[in-house]
């Protein structure tokens, strides 16, 4: 005979449900100093809003359209818009967006107005640019040009201008990484803007700013990563740099290019401009938390001090003869993937024999010394490495040596 399959033997008690969410927190606090290879900041205590999780808050539709009842938060969302608004410089008469369930949904809800504008409209996106990319043009069945990039993930703009020059019968919507996921490089947000302007063609700008964005228009001073005049829309993840608990994220445009989407009143009261309908309104008053509790200086200063310690790592790591660099802007520190007994203890992020730690906000100075003292002893029985040649011209004082050169050489020797 089969089985019921109307018997419930699911039904926990209630002390062993506690229990194993008990172990649940447990695990992932636990793990939390070793997993450095992904950009979560840790430092902002977020617990003041747990009593907030104990009901729905639905965030519907616009953000500039409250739904019928109490239990949504679109009052914080609008004030969070606002002071991302004002970070990309956004007119403060013709600003929109909303807060996304993270980067990936931002970039589609980018191309989705960037394709309303210009229905044949080509996407160029570089070679180190997010995955999410290639899917959200496969989603929206769009065409478009994978651009080449350098050795350290940024995009290369002789390639760009050539790929616009060889379409210029199609308008171009360009979308710039900045902090790209392997190396967070950062496209040159006003290169490519030259490159559009002499190229004549008709364009939109987008830029993927998930990890870098907030950091780096922060320290802008007022020339980049500008809503008003170089670029058209920015998403950014809202769990990154500023650490929420929930994934999230944030999409800016200005009003007038939304309004080319369609505005669909409807039952809920609210008006239909975002991918999801429903929202939750929780990141809203994370993020509102997170603004209100720092401020722009505090919030500089996070993304300053997590600079520093991303230099000190690239140091430590050529002290101990394991070559690692870093962009000037980032807080990721790239290096030869550790031998199996340090990449076994510590979460990296490792792809071609090239891994990344990520000095967000909460990791330590002493969090750096125990990795680099566990790498150290690892590869100390290996100490006659030999160094590959570097070219001068590429040499910095951020990059001793590319990883990959040095890689090749140990692996060679
Ligand atoms: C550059 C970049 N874009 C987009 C995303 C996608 O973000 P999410 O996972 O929140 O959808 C990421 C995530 O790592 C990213 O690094």
């Amino acid at each position: 005979m089969s089985p019921d399959p109307f018997r419930d033997d699911s039904v926990t008690d209630p002390e062993d449900l506690l229990a194993e969410l008990a172990a649940v927190g447990a695990a992932a606090a636990a793990g939390r100093a070793t997993r450095v290879g992904f950009p979560v900041a840790t430092d902002i205590d977020y617990s003041p809003l747990a009593p907030l999780f104990a009901g729905l808050l639905n965030n519907i539709g616009d953000p500039w359209t409250d739904p019928a009842g109490t239990n949504h938060t679109k009052q914080y969302e609008r004030e969070v818009l606002d002071w991302f608004g004002d970070l990309f410089r956004a007119p403060a008469t013709d600003r929109w967006g909303y807060l996304t369930s993270g980067g990936t949904e931002g970039n589609l809800y980018a191309l989705y107005l960037a394709r309303a504008r210009f229905p044949k409209g080509l996407v160029y996106y570089s070679a180190d640019a997010h995955y999410s990319l290639p899917k959200c043009v496969d989603i929206l069945g769009m065409d478009a040009v994978v651009i080449r990039t350098d050795e350290r993930g940024e995009m290369d703009y002789d390639d760009l201008a050539r790929m616009i020059d060889q379409h210029r019968d199609r308008p171009a919507i360009v979308v710039a990484t900045c902090g790209t996921t392997m190396t967070e490089a950062a496209d040159d947000v006003p290169r490519i803007r030259r490159i559009l302007a002499r190229a004549a063609v008709r364009h939109h700008l987008h830029v993927d700013g998930a990890l870098a964005g907030v950091p780096l228009a922060l320290a802008d001073d007022g020339s980049t990563l500008r809503l008003d005049t170089t670029i058209d829309s920015v998403s950014i993840s809202g769990y990154k740099f500023l650490g929420t608990p929930v994934p999230c994220g944030v999409v800016l445009t200005r009003r007038t290019l939304q309004q080319q989407l369609g505005q669909t009143p409807n039952y809920t009261a609210t008006v239909d401009t975002t991918i999801s309908g429903s929202r939750s309104g929780h990141p809203a008053l994370l993020l509102w938390y997170a603004i209100r509790s720092l401020g722009h200086a505090g919030m500089r200063e996070r993304a300053d001090r997590a600079r520093e310690l991303a230099a000190y790592t690239v140091d430590r790591l050529n002290e101990v003869d394991w070559p690692a660099w870093r962009h000037e802007h980032a807080f990721t520190v790239v290096f030869p993937t550790p031998p199996a007994e340090v990449t076994a203890k510590w979460v990296l992020a490792s792809s071609d024999g090239r891994s990344h730690l990520i000095c967000m906000p909460g990791v330590t100075k002493e969090g750096i010394d125990a990795f680099v003292a566990d790498l150290a002893a690892a590869v100390a029985p290996r100490a006659h490495r030999r160094r590959a040649p570097v070219p001068r011209s590429r040499r910095t004082a951020e990059t001793p040596v590319p990883a990959e050169a040095a890689l090749s050489a140990q692996v060679a020797s």
